[in-house]
């Protein structure tokens, strides 16, 4: 007993000293970090020549002498600054896009959206390489620094402009001539924020510009990527699988509402992507959700849209398995409940998604949208679904174009959630589109209505006339879609790069950048 204390007391006595040691030796790195942040922050208000060792040290809140602890020089530091700063670049600019050279556009793309990013462009950073732009004549060592960044970078725009050429066919351009293009519109704002407070700085603006540039070379494959599904929705199709994986398996999936499961064995089932769910509420009051499929065979335990578990199981019939409400198999037995699913539950409305997502997305967010507690589902027979020929990334785009979500009408905001959900509340109504993939080039459309239980008979009438209104508005913008997706095969289409998405499709087409890459 009392060597094993001994030897307790050893090792807890070892991993203090290691871990000491481990601090001892990080707080070298961190002052030496210190230095150089001050540094930076004394280059943008003073300038090289302004800034002084002394102004440096009060701005890292350390004494003087420490500077001569890690520089030999006021010059050594300004360079190991500048070094910080190519570095960061280097790692946070020209690698991510390097790593999509294939793919030229979105890595000319992605160039322009890191560039232009706040944590690498803001004004203090910008002004720091400019302040030794000035002095890069005089001083060897910022020629360097400077010098071959600029190379480097130039280097590589050039490389993806000539991959955008031989892509495009459009071999008669000057590939160094509109490399060179691209890089002064970047110069040029970058000069601008380097005068501006960042309040003042419009970075999307700024990006647009930048993009306007390149499609204005390359209209066909920008406008596609900016304006278009076009080029995102081809690079996709082809793989259903990686997509589902990619997008959906981590992103919350809308499953029902409150209301649909108000009490103790109530169910609701619906069909995702890849998944059928099964809401159900516990005997505690818990909402859970399980895949609804029985872990003898995968088929669907329960078929019906809504209903109620009487006596408490959920049975299969064809072997005879049950499991309780919690999804446990009866008699209880390890690793043979039902597969459970996450669940996040918002303003009533209950969202699932798959444990074991590797990516795993933001929660849907409902600010400003009202609990809708007191409201019931308006009849089965009243939701809506239906298959439509398009791609679920086409028919996202032309609802989130043709539905401004981003502007409120009498009748409600429609808001965007990802990947594939629209939300609108309306007077003592919410109304809900989730777009699903059910196949190459084909999609099922769900719509669901929550009706306010406070709603007066007039009310009802009036939301039954919106309900059949914007069906009618939805099939239309449907049949649409379907005749995108016809449109997309056709290989001598070009798209007027005038024509450019609502920000909430650009949002939504980023959205689905990101998420490929
Ligand atoms: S498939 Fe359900 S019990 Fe066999």
């Amino acid at each position: 007993m009392d060597a094993d204390h001994d030897r307790h007391v050893k090792k807890a006595k070892k991993a203090r000293a290691t871990s000491e040691k481990a601090s001892r030796q990080a707080l070298p790195l961190r002052q030496r970090q210190r230095l150089i942040d001050a540094s930076i922050t004394a280059l943008h208000l003073y300038g090289p020549t302004g800034t002084t060792v002394a102004r440096v040290v009060a701005i890292a809140k350390l004494s003087p002498g420490i500077v001569r602890f890690y520089f030999r020089s006021k010059a050594a530091m300004l360079v190991a600054a500048l070094q910080f700063l190519a570095t960061e670049f280097e790692e946070r600019v020209v690698t991510p896009v390097v790593a999509l050279r294939e793919h030229p556009a979105l890595a000319l793309q992605r160039l322009v959206e890191l560039y232009l990013d706040p944590e690498i462009a803001s004004p203090r950073k910008v002004a720091v390489w400019y302040a030794f732009w000035g002095e890069a004549s005089a001083r060897q060592e910022y020629l360097a620094i400077c010098g071959q960044k600029d190379a480097n970078f130039a280097a590589l725009v050039h490389d993806l402009i000539d991959r955008m050429i031989v892509s495009s066919g459009r071999r008669h351009l000057d590939s160094e001539a509109v490399a060179l293009g691209l890089i002064g519109v970047l110069e040029m704002l970058w000069q601008g924020f380097a005068f501006e407070d960042e309040v003042n700085i419009d970075r999307a603006l700024a990006r647009r510009r930048c993009m306007a540039y390149l499609r204005s070379v390359f209209p066909r494959e920008f406008s596609a990527l900016e304006g278009g599904a076009g080029a995102v929705t081809r690079g996709m199709q082809d793989n259903p699988d990686e997509e589902r994986d990619r997008v959906f398996r981590g992103a919350w999936q809308f499953a029902g509402h409150d209301q649909d499961v108000p009490g103790s064995g109530d169910f609701a089932s619906l069909d995702l992507v890849a998944t059928r769910v099964l809401v159900v509420r516990d005997a505690a009051g818990t909402v859970r959700a399980f895949r609804n499929a029985c872990r003898g065979l995968p088929h669907a335990l329960v078929t019906a849209r809504r209903g109620h578990f009487a006596d408490g199981r959920i049975a299969c019939t064809v072997h005879g398995l049950s499991y309780g409400l919690d999804g446990r198999a009866l008699p209880p037995r390890e690793g043979a409940g039902l597969l459970e699913l996450d669940v996040h539950r918002s303003r009533g409305l209950i969202f699932v998604r798959s444990p074991a997502a590797a990516r795993r997305w933001p929660e849907p967010d409902l600010a400003g949208v009202d609990d809708a507690g007191d409201c019931v589902p308006v009849p089965d027979s009243a939701e809506w679904s239906m298959t439509v020929a398009a791609d679920w990334k086409i028919v996202m785009r032309t609802l989130l174009d043709a539905r401004s979500p981003d502007t409120s009408t009498s009748a409600g905001r429609w808001r965007f959630l990802w990947p594939n959900l629209l939300v609108k509340q309306g007077p003592g109504v919410l109304s809900i589109v989730q777009v699903l993939p059910a196949g190459p080039g084909c999609s099922c459309v769900q719509q669901f209505e929550y009706e306010a239980l406070a709603a007066d008979s007039q009310v009802r009438v009036q939301n039954d006339r919106a309900r059949g209104l914007s069906r009618t508005q939805l099939e239309r913008e449907l049949a649409f879609t379907a005749s995108t997706q016809q449109g997309e095969t056709d290989p001598d289409y070009r798209a007027d790069s005038s024509v450019t998405p609502s920000p909430a499709a650009s949002d939504f087409l980023r959205m689905l950048l990101d998420a490929e890459y």
